[in-house]
């Protein structure tokens, strides 16, 4: 949020919310002229402008790059070697280039350049900025599956002018990798998935000093860069890396997050329905965004997937700088005209970073699912939330006073709709110096969290980077008497422009930082902080309100004398990381698993935070949006996210909001926010009908919470999204690769699609297999594969129905907040697929600590086979499994329901119920419900009382 500030006081806020909110805002769109296109960024125009010239010249151009064949060698799983760029003049420039075939599958390839690796450049301007391209980008985003494989070989097979190595499991992939023109191709069984530098756009700048007589090339875009009155002095000159990566067969790409768009991506040179720009990725504030749109967002996350049937490959992208991706799908026969759904297309991709070394890594699968696994050993799997977390927030901007929150939070028990964290924005803060409380309206925080953890409730407070340029401000002097902020170019402390006024940035590069960031947020010095309170890091793009883009000036310095153009990307990601080691340690033998929610991201942020779609707008289009934009991170390993519920910007009417909350209730990360100028819209505040249907959206969340923290636990686990696009669901099926309007929650097989667009009362639900699909609610059949099928969605319904052959766990007892769910018990849901079986599973712990890391969690396994439903152990034991079992030991089975059951049971009137170790069952009853009208009967076992964490059977 950038150009809407304001003034400090509330009183005065509240009286310019009364003024605006009687004032119609006209929809409003994004201020282009503050954000760069490809033309106005010099490297972006560069590597572009390459591009063409490679496009124009076709079958004549070549690659001038080449491996020195006497270079390469082959050890360990490594191969290295020099790459020579020969420029127009014929000059040589030595570029060490390293390829890594690791134990996990994916290969690594990393290009540096000689000259500046060694130093050996001049730097202009007095500049003290680090002679190197950056090469700690992994430091911050890599947090495993490193190791290299020990059985890569080379192909004793290879031809002159190429090196062949053979791994990956049973040698199934090849990379060859021509000499000359440098090429690196990679097969999987023999076939070729990917192709580098097969468009010859492999460019990596090379250092030259800037000559008074110019070097005969266009320099136009080489030194000082000036964009909106600021101008960047490039002491380094032109940097730049790219590269073409050519997927051959494949029709469809995903990922690369942020952008609002669609889950596939589209083409960006221009075309009916494509883009005209590249997908940019550089972390900014980008104030009022605007829909399908490539333009760049708050987060970057530069891992993308090529699918088509029976295969998924994709790349990681390890670059912090500004980067562009460019997309162009072309037929891969030479006649244009067979660019139809069947024929075969090849998807070509240009990738540049503005500085930086060449770090690619590529996957070849061959399932969505090894991807998400083997980048997710790469950067992290998501970290399983406090439970908490997973249920539903309560924010905007602001809650006025502790007065205020409490009464929120009392209004909240009053309707009886369940919420679990309250937020506070900026305004609560004493002018808006973070670690402070502002004394005339938050005069006793203690109280208001004392209060709000009687129901075992949170309080999320925001906590931004810049920090307030003040003396006597005890964080403002401690930040500069140890030299820990961001340097301008000068290598003076960078002062600029944000909510508090003037301010300087904390550097988090500079390991000092991370103890002093820690020592900030402890209960001693955090003063009215409870242990109840989390935190709201935002803004961290960095969002200067006047530097260039609305983020900070590219040539200021960071720790390392690192420029900001070089760590852009993952700014945000360090402030992450030292607010999660901060919450560790709040204090000493406290140990609790950090909840944070970011603005800015990089690939890796998922091991510490959740995030969020940034500030959208309170219209259908915004809400329609938000669905493939959580689809698309959740593939891209950072799956819990979600939206301002209910639109930031903006007033929503009554139907939007009860739509969005019914969206809402689908993203991993569930939170209504709004902007301050906006009304209050507290869910208890919306007349009736619609506060019953969003307090009953809501309590579907809750009711569902065991199935979306087993989801959470296995992603945690595996690097599967939490929610599912259809091609997750079904690869092989070509009619569902672009839909991305409804999802899948974790493997339980229930898809939702939620009602996105005004006075809609029905939806149409795509079904990809022939099994049968019903209704969540009334259990109303639906079957047929490949088609659509119309599915009614009145107001107070959220479209959603269960896939047969699933087993779905879920407590039905309304609560006020998740943590008071804790010890009730459970109800099992049965959809029996065509064989008559059905699976699920459940993972639950303390929600809490780590001691889930020494054995302190159920996981189970249920199975419905022969007629026999069995609950078996899938975890492993640990030294702190007795114990948390014996918590559980009054926490059952309280009702399970089969829907569609064999109609001979409708004679049936008993199970017999069999705990592990019992030498005889008791007897249950089951009661067998007709239905009509295409509803399906179903049967229900209440009260087999069966404990949860223990093993069972019942006998149909
Ligand atoms: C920008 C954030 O995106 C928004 O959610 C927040 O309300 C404002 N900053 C004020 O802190």
């Amino acid at each position: 949020m950038a150009s809407i500030r304001p003034a400090s006081r509330w009183t005065l806020l509240l009286s310019l919310v009364v003024l605006i909110s009687c004032i119609v805002v006209p929809g409003l769109t994004v201020k282009h002229e503050n954000f760069k296109t490809c033309s106005q960024s010099g490297f972006c125009t560069r590597n572009r402008a390459l591009a063409d010239d490679a496009s124009a010249k076709g079958a004549s151009w070549t690659s001038p790059y080449e491996v020195d064949p006497t270079t390469v060698k082959f050890d360990n799983g490594q191969l290295v070697a020099n790459l020579i760029k020969t420029t127009n003049n014929g000059e040589k420039v030595q570029l060490p280039v390293t390829v890594s075939f690791l134990d996990s599958g994916a290969a690594r390839i990393v290009v540096n350049e000689e000259r500046r690796l060694n130093g050996e450049i001049e730097i202009r301007h007095g500049s003290k900025a680090n002679k190197k391209r950056y090469d700690e980008t992994e430091k911050w985003v890599i947090s495993g599956g490193l190791d290299v494989s020990k059985s890569a070989a080379i192909n004793p097979e290879t031809e002159t002018g190429f090196t062949k190595v053979l791994y990956g499991p049973n040698h199934q992939f090849q990379a060859i990798i021509r000499h000359a023109p440098f090429e690196v191709e990679f097969q999987r069984d023999g076939q070729t998935h990917i192709q580098l530098n097969h468009q010859g756009l492999l460019n990596v700048e090379h250092w030259r000093p800037k000559a008074e007589e110019g070097t005969g090339e266009d320099e136009g875009t080489w030194w000082e860069e000036s964009f909106g009155g600021n101008t960047d002095s490039k002491p380094r000159g032109p940097e730049s890396v790219g590269l073409d990566i050519t997927f051959p067969g494949y029709k469809h790409v995903f990922g690369i997050p942020e952008h609002a768009d669609s889950l596939s991506l589209r083409e960006t040179r221009g075309g009916e329905g494509n883009h005209n720009e590249p997908y940019r990725l550089y972390n900014a504030d980008v104030f009022e965004y605007e829909l399908d749109s490539p333009m760049t967002l708050y987060g970057s996350i530069p891992f993308m997937q090529a699918h088509r049937k029976n295969s998924s490959v994709g790349v990681f992208w390890l670059n912090a700088a500004e980067t562009w991706v460019d997309i162009v799908k072309k037929s891969a026969s030479s006649n244009p005209l067979s660019l139809s759904a069947n024929s075969k297309i090849n998807t070509q991709t240009h990738w540049f970073s503005e500085s930086g070394q060449l770090d690619l890594f590529v996957f070849l699968g061959p399932t969505p699912q090894d991807l998400s696994k083997t980048y997710g050993q790469l950067t992290g799997f998501t970290q399983l939330p406090q439970h908490f977390a997973i249920a539903y927030h309560q924010c905007r901007w602001n809650y006025v006073t502790d007065e205020d929150v409490k009464d929120v939070d009392s209004k909240f028990d009053k309707y009886q709709i369940p919420y679990d964290t309250i937020w506070l924005d900026l305004e609560y803060t004493d002018d808006r110096k973070y670690f402070t409380w502002d004394p005339l309206t938050f005069p006793n925080p203690k109280g208001m969290q004392e209060k709000l953890d009687e129901s075992e409730r949170k309080l999320a407070v925001l906590i931004d980077p810049h920090i307030k340029n003040k003396d006597g401000f005890y964080v403002s002097e401690e930040l500069r008497s140890k030299n820990l902020a961001v340097l301008d170019k000068d290598g003076d402390m960078y002062d600029g422009w944000c909510w508090p006024g003037s301010s300087n940035w904390v550097d988090c590069f500079n390991p000092a930082a991370l103890p002093w960031w820690k020592s900030l947020h402890t209960y001693d010095r955090f003063q009215g902080s409870m242990h109840n309170l989390f935190l709201w890091n935002d803004m961290s793009e960095p969002s200067v309100f006047n530097g260039p883009e609305t983020t900070m000036p590219k040539d200021n310095l960071h720790y390392g004398n690192w420029e900001h153009r070089d760590v852009h990307n993952i700014n945000g990601l360090t402030l992450l990381h030292a607010s999660y080691e901060a919450l560790l340690e709040r204090k000493k033998g406290e140990i609790r698993r950090p909840f944070i929610l970011t603005r800015s991201y990089y690939a890796g942020a998922q091991r510490f935070a959740a995030t969020w779609t940034g500030d959208n707008q309170a219209t259908w289009e915004h809400l329609g949006i938000s669905i493939p934009m959580v689809l698309t991170n959740g593939i891209a390993g950072y799956p819990f996210i979600g939206a301002d519920v209910g639109g930031f910007f903006h007033n929503p009417d009554k139907e939007l909001l009860s739509r969005w909350y019914q969206a809402g209730i689908w993203y991993p990360f569930f939170r209504a926010h709004a902007h301050i100028d906006t009304r209050r819209r507290e869910p208890y505040l919306i007349s009736e009908p619609h506060r019953t249907i969003i307090a009953q959206a809501i309590r579907l969340r809750y009711q569902l919470l065991p199935a979306w923290y087993t989801a959470f636990h296995e992603s945690s686990k595996t690097g599967l999204p939490v929610v599912r696009p259809q091609y997750y669901a079904f690869p092989d099926d070509e009619q569902g690769f672009t839909i991305d309007d409804q999802l899948y929650l974790g493997d339980t097989g229930l898809l939702a699609k939620p009602v996105v667009t005004k006075d809609t009362f029905s939806t149409e639900i795509y079904l990809a297999d022939d099994e049968k699909y019903y209704d969540y609610f009334d259990f109303t059949i639906y079957q047929g594969a490949g088609k659509r099928h119309t599915v009614p969605a009145p107001e107070d319904k959220v479209p959603l129905l269960a896939r047969a052959g699933h087993i779905v766990p879920r407590r039905d007892r309304p609560r006020r907040s998740s943590a008071l769910m804790r010890w009730d018990p459970y109800t099992l849901l049965i959809t029996l697929n065509k064989n008559g079986e059905a699976d699920g599973s459940l993972y639950f712990d303390d929600g809490e600590t780590f001691d889930y890391e020494k054995g302190a969690y159920i996981h189970r396994r249920f199975q419905f086979r022969g007629g026999v439903l069995t609950s078996e152990d899938l975890g492993v034991k640990g030294p702190k499994t007795a114990e948390y079992l014996k918590t559980l030991a009054d926490v059952t089975v309280e009702r399970v329901i089969i829907v569609d059951p064999p109609k001979e049971w409708k004679n049936k009137k008993t199970v017999t119920v069999i705990e592990d170790g019992a030498k005889t069952g008791s007897t249950v009853a089951l009661d067998y419900f007709e239905q009509q009208d295409g509803k399906a009967d179903y049967a229900v076992v209440k009260k087999p009382n069966v404990g949860i964490g223990k093993s069972w059977r019942i006998e149909f």
